[in-house]
């Protein structure tokens, strides 16, 4: 029996998850969301400073809703990238502080991969290899995935600008609808025609992604004034999941690929899913989408990948770990050591050294 503690701290989220064996034992989540509001966008200092005050609740409450203790713990994961800096740090220095109290392992993972794992919690092992389609507030990617675990992972497409989850936080925000955008737009648009405005879709031919000509097009009919924001949330909503799902599909289909997982903050979207499941059943593709909550930022998800490397032999971080607030998606960890500190030089001043 392997039982992984997964630590995520990359943005507002503090996510705390106990993996047993690739199943979900116990978790915990906190959310400095409410104190970014009023900013309209998440502010690094004021997360970095929620995650330090609910770490350790979250931790002692995983192990309390798994019934499990620090003893019981085989190995630590936590996100060292792609995040805001000051955010992923407190995670990755409690992390190691755990290891190396617990004398454990510790694993450094790719924030987007533990978007993907999310899924094995809720459908258990992935196919030998799928499309996983990636949908969150800062990134939209479109991968090959094979094992998660061992293999590099192949980029598809990418957006070219903003990500699916960015453009819902923007239309919102043009809107006068409440942040987080995507679930505010996604209730307005409930209301709303998703054919009233025949909203641009970019790029048709390519598997990459563009949504800033779409904001701007939803920016200019605001304009106008003469747009009824339900209309608006929904035509627009359709326009991005129109462009997701049929640029998912497709990139199966030229891959000989019959499995499309998606996940991310975005795959908690209704509407999203609803097209994706009717998409991929014309297309004899079997979609795996995880549970909304599990599609959002969490810890579970890390632990799950954290617990793959495991049980794949995976070599574990040294306490040297460094962040990566940029990660490129290569590989589901990141084993980055600090660079080594300069030399010193006696001749800098003192500050400059
Ligand atoms: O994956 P995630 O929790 O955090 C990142 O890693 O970015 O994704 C957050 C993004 C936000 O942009 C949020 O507006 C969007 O996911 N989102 C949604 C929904 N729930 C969250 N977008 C559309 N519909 C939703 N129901
Ligand atoms: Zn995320």
């Amino acid at each position: 029996m392997a039982v992984v503690l997964g630590i995520e701290t990359s943005c507002d989220e503090t996510g705390v998850g106990i993996v047993v064996d690739g199943r979900l034992a116990g978790d915990a989540l906190a959310s400095s969301m409410a104190e970014h509001a009023r900013y309209g966008g998440v502010v690094p200092e004021i997360a970095a400073r929620a995650h330090l005050e609910a770490l350790m609740p979250c931790v002692n409450e995983a192990f309390a809703v798994a019934g499990l203790a620090p003893s019981d713990v085989d190995a630590v994961a936590v996100t060292a990238g792609p995040g805001l800096a000051t955010a992923l740090e407190t995670g990755v220095a409690a992390a190691k502080a755990f290891a190396l109290a617990w004398d454990v392992p510790l694993y450094g993972v790719h924030h987007l991969a533990g978007h993907v794992a999310a899924d094995t919690l809720e459908h258990g092992p992935l196919p030998e290899r799928c499309v996983a389609l990636i949908v969150s507030g800062g990134h939209t990617s479109l991968l090959r995935v094979d094992d998660l675990a061992r293999d590099s992972i192949t980029h598809l497409g990418d957006t070219r600008d903003d990500a699916a989850g960015e453009a819902f936080d923007k239309v919102a925000r043009l809107l006068g609808l409440a942040y987080p955008g995507g679930p505010s737009v996604g209730r307005a648009a409930l209301d709303g025609d998703p054919h009233a405005i025949a909203f641009p879709r970019a790029m048709p031919r390519s598997h990459d992604f563009s949504f800033s000509g779409l904001k701007a097009a939803v920016a200019r009919h605001v304009e106008t004034g003469l747009v009824s924001v339900a209309d608006v949330a929904a035509s627009f909503q359709e326009a991005v999941v129109d462009v997701l799902t049929g640029k998912a599909v497709a990139a199966c289909r030229e891959h000989g690929i019959d499995t499309l997982v998606m996940v991310g903050g975005v795959a908690a979207n209704h509407r999203l899913r609803e097209l994706a499941a009717e998409r991929c059943a014309a297309a004899g593709i079997t979609l795996r989408v995880p549970p909304p909550r599990l599609c959002t930022d969490n810890g579970a998800m890390i632990a799950a990948v954290g617990g793959l490397l495991h049980a794949a032999g995976a070599p574990a971080c040294s306490l040297e770990l460094s962040i990566d607030p940029s990660a490129p998606l290569t590989r589901a960890s990141i084993n980055r050591s600090r660079s080594p500190a300069p030399e010193y030089r006696e001749d800098l001043p003192r500050g400059r050294r």
